[in-house]
């Protein structure tokens, strides 16, 4: 009798879908890895028509998205809800979401239970958690739980405070020395990629060059195996302060505040809607209605 399972497993890769194994041959074969952010479902569609390879949904969102000073207030209920949005979009990146600060901190079950939702609940493939020390023994936990998992190591945005702001990371020897110890340590734990986030570009390319797995860098230099930028830094769609490792490729924010204001002036004009916008009613009907409505009106003036 045959052993072979007539549907796929429940965690089977979805037809389609870049398989995670692809990315270390990528690296292999000295491929960039193309990542970005998004937060909805048209974000997600729009990365999977250009040809991007990995969709985060990080915790970004708390700023770019949700209007808070910084991504610890986000909370699991906000991030399922936009990572359920981006995997309806996006079909064949893979997409990676962040566990949010305070679900996982606590203990290894804490950190499987909110993966587990991550996949479940909202689709996604892997996610990313931040930091290295006790996030090492997480990242192990989720991986034997069966959850891939990408580290995140230099800049990490949701414990800036104790790293004394956000600024780059890992510019001493022993500092850098310590962010490679962290690297391999994430790497053992079995994590299948790792974000440098604001690392020197000589450090982050030693760390990448140290590990199997690779590396996407955000303000670590082009020595990473790949790179990842926020959406709305991309296209010019935050208004806040964009650190100096963001490149705008667009300007949308004036676009689309020159369509919002051509809008408004159109709509007090009168000059919106036009005829094009309307929907028509036959003459006919339109003439028994004038006459059902005159005799309505007649019938229920006092
Ligand atoms: O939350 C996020 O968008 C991130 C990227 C900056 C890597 O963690």
């Amino acid at each position: 009798m045959s052993t072979r399972p007539r549907t796929p497993a429940p965690n089977a890769p979805a037809p389609g879908k870049l398989p995670i194994t692809d990315l270390v041959a990528m690296k292999g074969r000295g491929e960039q890895i193309v990542m970005v952010t998004a937060y909805d479902a048209p974000g997600g569609r729009l990365a999977d028509e250009a040809g991007i390879d990995l969709v985060l949904v990080g915790d970004s969102a708390a700023m770019v998205v949700l209007g808070y000073d910084s991504t610890v207030p986000t909370t699991m209920d906000e991030l399922l809800v936009l990572t359920r949005a981006v995997t309806r979009g996006a079909r064949r990146p893979l997409v990676i979401a962040d566990l949010p600060f305070g679900s996982y901190q606590v203990s290894d079950e804490q950190a499987v239970t909110s993966g587990i939702r991550f996949l479940k609940e909202a689709g996604a493939e892997a996610v990313k958690i931040e930091g290295g020390g006790t996030t090492i023994a997480r990242a192990r936990a989720l991986v034997q739980a069966g959850i891939p998992v990408c580290g995140h190591l230099g800049l990490t945005p949701q414990t800036a405070t104790a790293l004394g702001g956000f600024k780059a990371q890992g510019r001493s020897a022993a500092k850098a020395l310590a962010l490679v110890e962290d690297a391999l340590a994430l790497e053992a734990a079995g994590c299948f990629l790792l974000v440098l986030e604001a690392v020197p570009e000589a450090v982050a390319r030693r760390i990448s060059e140290a590990l199997t797995i690779p590396t996407i860098g955000i303000g670590a230099g082009a020595g990473c195996n790949g790179q990842v930028l926020v959406w709305h830094d991309l296209l010019g769609l935050y208004d806040g302060h964009a650190p100096r490792f963001v490149k705008q490729y667009a300007q949308l924010s004036g676009t689309i505040l020159g369509a919002l204001e051509s809008y408004a002036t159109e709509v007090r004009s009168g000059a919106f809607p036009a005829a094009q916008h309307t929907y028509n009613i036959p003459e006919e009907e339109l003439a028994a209605f004038e006459e059902g409505l005159a005799a309505l009106l007649f019938r229920s003036s006092p």
